[in-house]
């Protein structure tokens, strides 16, 4: 059995909507994880679920990347460039999924899981903190978000 099942309280960066998508993909790479460990899932049905975590992982950049844009926040090309690598890991090679055994498979996921929880410590929580800011700034002046924003940049 996998350990890491759910995410640890430093992993959560305090705004709900992206921790839900952080600990679903979390969710999925460790049941896909599980999985490979058993060795008893068809390689079809192992693929589908690669392929989920591909979307799923898609959708939450994108997500990501607008509200980085709304806020004009500083760091936001780093994410960019960031997503595209952890990404990257799993999309660069069409084939890789095909041809490798169960072991090698475990090998790339679990390398894209833990990249990708040490971006959400390293880099998530640094604009977590940055919209934390913008929000006590607008709260303690009562000026819009937009406002607050060309303040603190
Ligand atoms: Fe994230
Ligand atoms: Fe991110």
């Amino acid at each position: 059995m996998n350990k890491k099942l759910k995410l640890e309280p430093e992993y959560i960066i305090g705004i709900p909507g992206i921790d839900l998508q952080h600990s679903e993909l979390l969710r999925k790479c460790n049941e896909l994880l599980d999985c490979l460990e058993r060795q008893t899932e068809p390689r079809d049905s192992i693929l589908v679920q690669i392929q989920k975590i591909i979307e799923e992982l898609r959708l939450h950049f994108d997500t990501e990347q607008i509200l980085l844009d709304m806020i004009d926040f500083p760091g936001k090309d780093k994410q960019r460039s960031s997503h595209q690598e952890l990404l990257g890991l799993l999309v660069r090679n069409p084939e890789l999924f095909t041809k490798r055994s169960n072991d090698e498979i475990k090998v790339l996921i679990s390398t894209f899981r833990d990249s990708y929880l040490v971006h959400i410590l390293e880099s998530d929580r640094e604009f977590a903190i940055h919209i934390e800011n913008l929000m006590k700034i607008k709260q303690k002046y009562n000026i819009t978000a937009l406002k607050a924003q060309s303040i603190i940049k």
